[in-house]
C-alpha cells in the first residue's frame, strides 16, 4: 500500500518527504482553505515535492466546467491528477478527460455502485471515504475491502485510494484489504511511527551503551 498525504500544507509535506515515505498527495477545497492560501499557489509547490500523483480538485459541478478546469490543472505539472466528484456530470467529465489521457481521481465515493460507475467511466483512481461512512454508522474499511475485491474479480485496473482516514486503526485495517493507496492526514502519519516500546527500548540501549563505555 502506497502512502499519500492528505493535506495541502506544503511545510507538512516537506517534513515527511524527507522520510522517503510519501509517494503522492491528495488535496481538496477544504484542505486548501485550511492553509489560508489558494489552490493556484499550493498545487505547483506540492507537485514539485513529490514524484507521484498530486490530486487537485475541480469546483465546477457541470461537465463542461470540470473539463475546462482539468485541462488547466494538468498544465501545472506532469504529476497532476484531477479530482472529480462522483456525480453524473463528473462521470461525463471523466470519460472525456480519460480519452484525452488526463488522469482522474473520483472522489466522495460512498458505495460499491459509485465505485463501479467511476471505474467504468475510466477513472484512474476512486476514493472511498472511510471516516465519513463510519460517522453514519457504516463500516468504511469494509467498503474499501469490497471495492478492492470486486475490482480484482472483474480485472478493473482503477486503483483504490482509501480516503477520509482518521486514525491508526483505519490505516492498519486498510493495509489488509489490498487497496493500492491510503491517503493519510498529517496527524495520523505522525502517529504511525510511534510506539512506546520503541522509545523505551532505545532509552535502554543508550543507557547500556553508556554503562559499557570504557
Ligand atoms: O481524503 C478525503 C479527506 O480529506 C476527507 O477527510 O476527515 O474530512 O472526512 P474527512
Amino acid at each position: 500500500m502506497k502512502i499519500f498525504m492528505d493535506t495541502a500544507n506544503v511545510e507538512e509535506i516537506k517534513g515527511y518527504v524527507d522520510w522517503g515515505i510519501v509517494y503522492g498527495v491528495t488535496t481538496n477545497p477544504s484542505l486548501i482553505a485550511k492553509t489560508g492560501r489558494t489552490q493556484a499557489e499550493v498545487i505547483p509547490e506540492i507537485a514539485a515535492l513529490v514524484e507521484g500523483p498530486v490530486s487537485a480538485e475541480v469546483i465546477s459541478t457541470e461537465c463542461e466546467g470540470m473539463v475546462k478546469e482539468a485541462r488547466e490543472l494538468v498544465k501545472i505539472a506532469q504529476n497532476i491528477v484531477v479530482k472529480i466528484p462522483c456525480i453524473p456530470e463528473g462521470l461525463k467529465a471523466v470519460k472525456i478527460l480519460t480519452a484525452e489521457g488526463i488522469k482522474t481521481n473520483v472522489t466522495l465515493v460512498f458505495s460499491m455502485s459509485q465505485a463501479l460507475m467511476a471505474a467504468r467511466a475510466g477513472a484512474t483512481y476512486v476514493s472511498p471515504f472511510i471516516g465519513r461512512l463510519d460517522d453514519i454508522g457504516v463500516d468504511g474499511v469494509q467498503l474499501v475491502a469490497n471495492i478492492v475485491q470486486a475490482f480484482k474479480l472483474y480485472g478493473i485496473e482503477t486503483e483504490v485510494i482509501a480516503a477520509s482516514v482518521r486514525n491508526l486503526e483505519h490505516v492498519e485495517k486498510v493495509m489488509l484489504t489490498g487497496c493500492q493507496i491510503a491517503t493519510i492526514p498529517t496527524k495520523v502519519l505522525a502517529q504511525m511511527i510511534k510506539h512506546d516500546l520503541t522509545d523505551k527500548g532505545l532509552a535502554t540501549f543508550l543507557a547500556d551503551y553508556e554503562k559499557s563505555k570504557k
